[in-house]
């Protein structure tokens, strides 16, 4: 899975440096093209001449030094790369990610890449438990990088903890799994839906709900690091994943036309969006003003149905697989089995937004998914961004014994 590809290594100035160099080796023996790039700090540990010699390329280190390559480097680089790893990847480097820093050719390069990032930490614990580090690492998880380890036991400065760069065969495992799991989803399509419909009272005000988009967000993202193509409908205002085809809508009814738009080739739809069952019969051209303002004064509104977006698919849908979502506050389980049966879905994942931890706009969920064929598992306590990673994968099972 690896040969062929250009894998940009970078390598900080860590004690681990050394353990790059296998690293380094074991990605050319696999016949990846490997471009090293180091840290100043780095070059105290190991040579360059090391890394160049392992790696059959010019080793990049200084922003301004006269380029190898006729292109702006770090630029060329970026765009030629298909994987990225830093190992060892320093607290500093990792804060550099977090925050967008760009002070020197590695910091630079980060900034420039749109491949997947690998990163394996390697720090001193104390250093790696900082609460400054796991909130970088956080932000960074948050934004797609993936983080490698780091593994527990001795360490060079004489302490035992977490904080050890994870071994060199571990991090090509990752970088092979990742690639295979990429190979898996290619040529699929998914079309995901997100956040909460809003429906318009007047030019100013909407009939809302809680949906925040997280869930819906974060699935786009898994699908589309997997290598699938992904289009995101959403009505929440939130960033949407790189990479990702991103069409934003307001009410149901914008929804429903955006959904059909993309649903006829698509092999997979996730609804996780909260649809707004009703809207009213029509939003006022003008801003609604107060009667009187007494505390007799009542303003009607008429609500009509929206249409059951999910209910229609279910009807239409042929090769597509269908995963509904559904929030429940009471007989979860009972109202569950009834919306998979009635709106003919494959798969429904049910929370009970009463339980602390699961639902709208929290970073976690805890969830029941219920399947056709009557099969049901209970998800304990997970982040939004795992319970995606895990459907992303019982979806695929389900797809290729199809
Ligand atoms: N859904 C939809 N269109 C609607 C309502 C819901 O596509 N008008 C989808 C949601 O995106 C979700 C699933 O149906 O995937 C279940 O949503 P939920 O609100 O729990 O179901 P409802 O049918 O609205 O039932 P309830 O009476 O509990 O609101």
């Amino acid at each position: 899975m690896l040969a062929g590809k250009h894998v940009v290594c970078g390598v900080c100035g860590g004690i681990a440096a050394y353990k790059a160099a296998a690293l380094v080796s074991a990605l050319a023996r696999k016949g990846c093209h490997v471009h090293v790039v180091m840290t100043r700090a780095a070059t105290e540990f190991v040579a360059p001449l090391t890394f160049r010699s392992l790696s059959g390329n010019p080793v990049c280190i200084e922003m301004f030094a006269e380029p190898k390559i006729w292109k702006v480097e770090h630029v060329g680089l970026a765009e030629q790369a298909d994987l990225t790893v830093v190992a060892p990847a320093t607290a500093n480097v990792l804060a550099k990610m977090a925050t967008g820093l760009a002070d020197d050719f590695l910091s630079t390069l980060l900034l420039a890449v749109r491949c997947p990032v690998f990163v394996a930490p390697a720090m001193n614990e104390a250093m790696f438990c900082h609460e400054a580090t796991q909130h970088n690492l956080e932000v960074l998880r948050g934004r797609g990088v993936r983080i490698i380890g780091p593994a527990a036991g001795m360490q060079a400065c004489g302490t035992s903890g977490v904080g050890r760069m994870s071994e060199p065969g571990e991090i090509v495992a990752a970088l092979e799994v990742f690639l295979t799991q990429q190979g898996r989803w290619r040529g699929r399509k998914v079309l995901v839906t997100a956040g909460g419909t809003r429906e318009p009272l007047d030019p100013v005000r909407y009939i809302g709900n809680a949906g925040s988009g997280k869930m819906g967000h974060a699935l786009a993202e898994v699908f589309q690091e997997s290598g699938a193509e992904v289009v995101l409908v959403t009505a929440a205002e939130r960033e949407a994943p790189g990479g990702v085809k991103c069409v934003r809508v307001t009410t149901a009814e914008q929804m429903r036309s955006a959904v059909l738009a993309d649903f006829a080739d698509a092999d997979v739809v996730v609804k996780t969006a909260a649809v707004a069952d009703y809207r009213p019969v029509q939003a006022a051209e003008q801003k609604i003003k107060k009667t009187g303002g007494q505390e007799d004064d009542r303003l009607r509104v008429e609500l009509v149905p929206n249409p059951d977006i999910l209910a229609e698919l279910g009807r239409m849908k042929e090769k597509q697989f269908l995963v509904g979502f559904a929030a429940e506050t009471h007989d979860v389980l009972a109202h569950a089995e009834e919306k998979l049966r009635r709106k003919n879905v494959d798969m429904l994942v049910v929370n009970d937004v009463t339980q602390e931890g699961a639902g709208f706009g929290v970073d976690t969920n805890i969830v029941t998914v219920l399947c056709r064929d009557g099969s049901r598992e209970d998800w304990p306590l997970m982040s939004k961004k795992e319970l995606a990673e895990r459907l992303a994968e019982v979806v695929l099972e389900r797809l290729q014994s199809d």
